[in-house]
């Protein structure tokens, strides 16, 4: 069945795709949208040329009112840039954003007005209106000092940020074949060094993963979970392949 990415997909019954499908650039983002009760958490704005394309998916699925937290994962443009007209349009006045401290150090000079919701100073949660919770794990240096990944535990699922995304030209929003090497491309485009991934791979072993959403590349579901933190933790990325 041909997926249709020119609107937002169903992922589960409350958390949806709303990214861009790039056809210029080996590179898509995916920005995800969960939904928890009257409220919804927009995870990785996205850049601004992509703008147009994902607000009007995020309208599809939810009122824009209803978006009172922005997870960014890390400060690039990829994920952030659009973020200042995301909080325009969305108006509204209990708007959070949740960053890291070294990535709010740097996204308050994109100029956002929101308050940040600094995870390291609420023991990397937040608790939704409804009670939900979300755990923010911390992945220093992947591929920056202040990347986080977001753990929902209600539906076993890790938002990823950069880790787990994939670099390629066909691209299919689910995993295909090519999942490892698509993987494997990008970690050793961007990731500093194979023992830092790996020290961050291990933590992973404590939670229940049913499922990966990545900002770039596919969605890595049941059995590939496993196999693809295995897979990562052999891949050797930065300085392994500077010094070799
Ligand atoms: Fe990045
Ligand atoms: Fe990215």
């Amino acid at each position: 069945m041909k997926i249709d990415y020119e609107n937002a997909i169903t992922i589960l019954r409350d958390i949806y795709w709303v990214g861009f499908e790039e056809r210029d650039t080996n590179l898509h983002c995916n920005s995800y949208i969960l939904i928890d009760d009257n409220e919804a958490v927009f995870f990785d704005t996205g850049s601004i040329p992509d703008f147009p394309t994902i607000m009007r998916k995020v309208l599809e699925v939810v009122d824009f009112k209803t978006v009172s937290l922005i997870v960014a994962s890390h400060q690039d443009p990829d994920v952030c840039g659009n973020m200042v007209i995301v909080e325009d349009v969305v108006d509204n006045p209990d708007l959070k954003i949740a960053a890291h401290s070294n990535t709010a150090r740097l996204i308050r000079h994109y100029g956002l007005k929101s308050d940040i919701y600094v995870v390291d100073n609420h023991n990397y949660k937040i608790t939704l209106k409804s009670g939900r919770e979300l755990e923010f794990i911390y992945a220093p240096f992947l591929h920056s000092p202040g990347a986080i990944v977001t753990y929902d535990k209600k539906t076993k699922t890790l938002f990823s940020g950069d880790l787990f995304g994939g670099v390629s030209k066909e691209w299919s929003l689910f995993e295909d074949d090519n999942l490892l090497q698509n993987m494997k491309a990008f970690h050793q485009l961007y990731m500093p060094s194979s023992k830092i991934l790996t020290s961050f791979l291990n933590k992973l072993d404590s939670y229940e993963i049913e499922r990966i959403l990545p900002q770039h590349g596919s969605v890595i579901e049941g059995d590939s979970v496993k196999k693809a933190i295995e897979f990562l933790k052999s891949v050797p990325c930065g300085i392994d392949l500077i010094e070799k």
